[in-house]
């Protein structure tokens, strides 16, 4: 295992257990089924994005775990809500049943519910200046509203719309690149960033962010259930358009691994040792789960 592979290893083992102490407890099933959604593996990728920038600044540890977890709750309650029958039908999502196949309907849309404003609640404990801290409150707001992830899947639902890769870009950046941005620019802030760091933070997030969501559309063609966690081919039974059904496989890897050069480019003016997020966008686009 290479040194980056280890640092990962660590940072998924300290956002698995901190997400374990914020989520409630009390027996219920609409606390089993947040429980069941959110400890059950995962890549972490948001959390270890906001670890990866903590490194770049200054920040207690506390506040960062904080945000990290914050962050892959609601990214756990977007995962819940994308694989309901009236979305992408789903019956695997982290090698396990999803959530509505395991407790049924109605639980799993109020288990997403209830992650989402959760996630808000632990972002308001966060030790910062309050400029700070509404500045982070707003910017995951916006990421996983309207114009962002929301925005972004209802586009997929109605992705027959979509007949070029202009609007495709569009609907992947929204449902998936802009939490990753949101990861990236919310831990900038928290760990005392200076503008310019953020700014650049935020065009390697726009990068990375479409690279992982076309290396997302090439893993439901290339990897089977028992590698990537997840059903196979589900975006060619729901009609999806993705990358690979507009400019073919080959291509959708050429641009990924692009996006992922110039990703790493962003980052070569900043002082600081990025060596970690240059490696994080290599994984982004080597990833086959
Ligand atoms: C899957 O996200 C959904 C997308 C936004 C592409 P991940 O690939 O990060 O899923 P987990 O969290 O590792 O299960
Ligand atoms: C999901 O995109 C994006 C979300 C906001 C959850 P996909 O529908 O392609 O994600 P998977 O393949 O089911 O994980
Ligand atoms: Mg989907
Ligand atoms: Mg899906
Ligand atoms: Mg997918």
């Amino acid at each position: 295992m290479s040194e980056f592979e280890k640092l990962l290893e660590s940072y998924q083992k300290r956002i698995n257990e901190k997400l374990e102490g914020l989520l409630p407890s009390d027996g219920s099933i609409l606390s089993d089924a947040m429980r069941y959604s959110v400890l059950n593996g995962g890549k972490r990728l948001r959390p270890i994005l906001v670890y990866l920038v903590s490194e770049l600044g200054d920040v207690d540890d506390s506040s960062i775990d904080i945000l990290a977890g914050s962050i892959e709750l609601v990214h756990c309650y977007s995962l819940i809500h994308d694989d309901l029958p009236s979305m992408d039908n789903d019956d695997l999502r982290r090698g396990n049943p999803t959530t509505h196949k395991k407790y049924d309907e109605a639980t799993a849309i109020l288990a997403g519910d209830a992650l989402q404003p959760l996630a808000f609640e632990l972002l308001a404990t966060i030790k910062t200046q309050d400029a700070n801290k509404l500045a982070i409150i707003k910017s995951l707001a916006k990421a996983c509203g309207h114009l962002g992830m929301v925005g972004g899947q209802i586009k997929d639902i109605h992705s027959g719309e979509i007949k070029n890769v202009e609007a495709l870009d569009v609907m992947h950046s929204q449902k998936t690149g802009r939490l990753i941005q949101a990861a990236l620019e919310t831990s900038a802030i928290l760990s005392g960033l200076d503008i310019s760091e953020i700014n650049a933070l935020k065009v390697y997030g726009k990068k990375i962010g479409l690279a992982f969501q076309i290396q997302d559309d090439i893993i439901d063609i290339e990897s089977p259930p028992s590698i990537s966690g997840k059903d196979q081919r589900s975006d060619i039974e729901q009609d999806k358009i993705t990358y690979p059904s507009i400019v073919g496989l080959e291509k959708s890897k050429s641009k990924a691994k692009d996006l992922s050069v110039e990703a790493k480019e962003i980052l070569q003016p900043l002082t600081k040792n990025t060596d970690n997020l240059c490696d994080l966008a290599d994984y982004i686009v080597s990833r086959r789960t």
